[in-house]
């Protein structure tokens, strides 16, 4: 994972890039931008040299998507747009199918597909085999959550600030099988780390068997240290699943490293890949005792062909996870590190300027070792559904914000299509409600 600069030094970076081809910064405005795979494919690598100014570079890759002018979308931790050339490219494959649905024309999908598989490979640090191509985060979790053998003497460890398709999933598992659920709480305010490890191992016992936990949490946006905790699970032989909806395609990941067992996420978040599609990382050894959840056509074939056992999920839109690879690209091309600084620039950038407004809480810690994307705070508002409507009808921004002890939590959530001119919008519309 790359180390967090400061956001004055990001202020100042000049980043280094090749400034030829496309890049040469077309108007920032969407009737402008290229056509997709075109210009992705032209950002120039920093190896070719020369300078560009990065808030030129980030004005170049918002032309490559399709939101309407005007609107700021602070909301990636829940939705985000595709590129305009994911869009073209999964449109123009189905059309191809559509014109031409004969399993001859379909075939190339085959070859394909097997090339996302290692495009996300690459970009997790994991091997292919390892790799399933699945739904969402949700679908993920639920293989890891319904495939394990658990029974009456097992307990099963979770963060009780997990989204629920790793937390009241595990309730329904449990009710039917019979395993025990453990909650663990995190200190509100966590001071570092050690903190945020100290519930988690005071929880782990004899009869751990999982211990599941989101990399990032979605309800305060508190990181938590993922592979201090799979290391500390892996001595006690506990399996971890980490939920990676709010790190994928945000954090420069690489999970044999992280050392988890199982590594969830979708690509409609962070990516800004294709909608409905996600990935789950199985780690090679663990592939074995895992069951699948699904079985259909082929599972002769599947069931011998590493993590692509957990894909056996019938018919699907071979088009839009072809598309998934130029997500990858665009994300390959501008660097895993300089995405992840750029994001992380972004929140603390908002939330430095809303601290500056003084009469704020911030329930996501400022440190960049317990925090990612994810900037929350609250507002003295009872009624949430009006902070999103001065948000949205007022001020063209696109957030979220939910009902905490009679006040409102607000979620900001900015991803690499997001200026610091719209974060200043974005304080002026909490200034307002202040
Ligand atoms: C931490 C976390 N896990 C899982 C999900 C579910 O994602 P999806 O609906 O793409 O399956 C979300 C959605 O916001 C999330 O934040």
């Amino acid at each position: 994972m790359s180390n967090f600069s400061s956001l004055r030094d990001i202020d100042r970076r000049k980043f280094l890039f090749g400034l030829t081809g496309t890049i040469g910064l077309a108007a920032a405005s969407n009737a402008d931008a290229q056509p997709l795979s075109k210009s992705v494919l032209d950002l120039p690598h920093a190896a070719n040299g020369g300078q560009i100014d990065e808030n030129k570079l980030w004005a170049q890759v918002k032309t490559l998507f399709p939101l309407r002018p005007g609107l700021i979308h602070l909301n990636s931790a829940n939705f985000a747009p595709s590129s305009t050339a994911v869009l073209d490219t999964a449109e123009a494959l189905s059309r191809d199918v559509n014109g031409d649905p004969s399993f001859e024309n379909r075939f190339k999908f085959e070859a394909s597909i097997e090339v996302v598989r290692a495009s996300l490979a690459t970009m997790l640090g994991a091997n292919q085999d390892e790799i399933a191509i699945t739904r969402n985060t949700s679908e993920g979790n639920r293989t890891v959550i319904a495939g394990l053998n658990l029974g009456s003497q097992d307990e099963v460890v979770i963060w009780d600030q997990n989204h629920e398709s790793n937390n009241v999933a595990w309730d329904v598992w449990a009710a039917r099988y019979g395993f025990k659920v453990v909650r663990v709480s995190t200190p509100h305010q966590p001071e570092a780390p050690s903190d945020l490890i100290k519930p988690f191992r005071a929880a782990l016992n004899a009869r751990t068997k999982v211990l599941a936990f989101s990399h990032v949490s979605n309800v305060s946006g508190i990181a938590l240290p993922a592979a201090d905790l799979c290391r500390i699970a892996a001595k006690n032989g506990i399996l971890t699943l980490v939920d990676g909806a709010q790190t994928f395609g945000m954090m420069n990941l690489d999970l044999h490293e992280m050392g988890c067992d199982f590594f969830t996420g979708s690509a409609h978040k962070w990516l800004a890949g294709p909608h409905e599609v996600g990935v789950l990382y199985v780690r090679a050894s663990r592939i074995e005792q895992l069951w699948p959840s699904m079985v259909t056509h082929n599972w002769e074939k599947m069931s011998r062909a590493g993590a692509r056992k957990f894909e056996c999920l019938g018919q699907r839109q071979d088009s839009r996870i072809d598309a998934l690879k130029v997500a990858v690209d665009l994300h390959n091309t501008l660097g895993h590190e300089r995405v992840e600084e750029r994001i992380r620039f972004l929140a603390a950038y908002v939330r430095t300027a809303i601290a500056a407004l003084g009469k704020v809480d911030f329930i996501t810690p400022f440190q960049p070792e317990m925090s990612a994307g994810i900037v929350m705070f609250m507002l003295n508002t009872e009624n949430p559904r009006s902070v999103m409507e001065t948000f949205y009808n007022k001020y063209n921004i696109s957030a979220v914000a939910y009902p905490v002890n009679g006040k409102s939590a607000v979620r900001f959530s900015p991803n690499i299509y997001v200026t610091t001119d719209e974060l200043d919008v974005a304080v002026k519309a909490v200034s307002s409600l202040l």
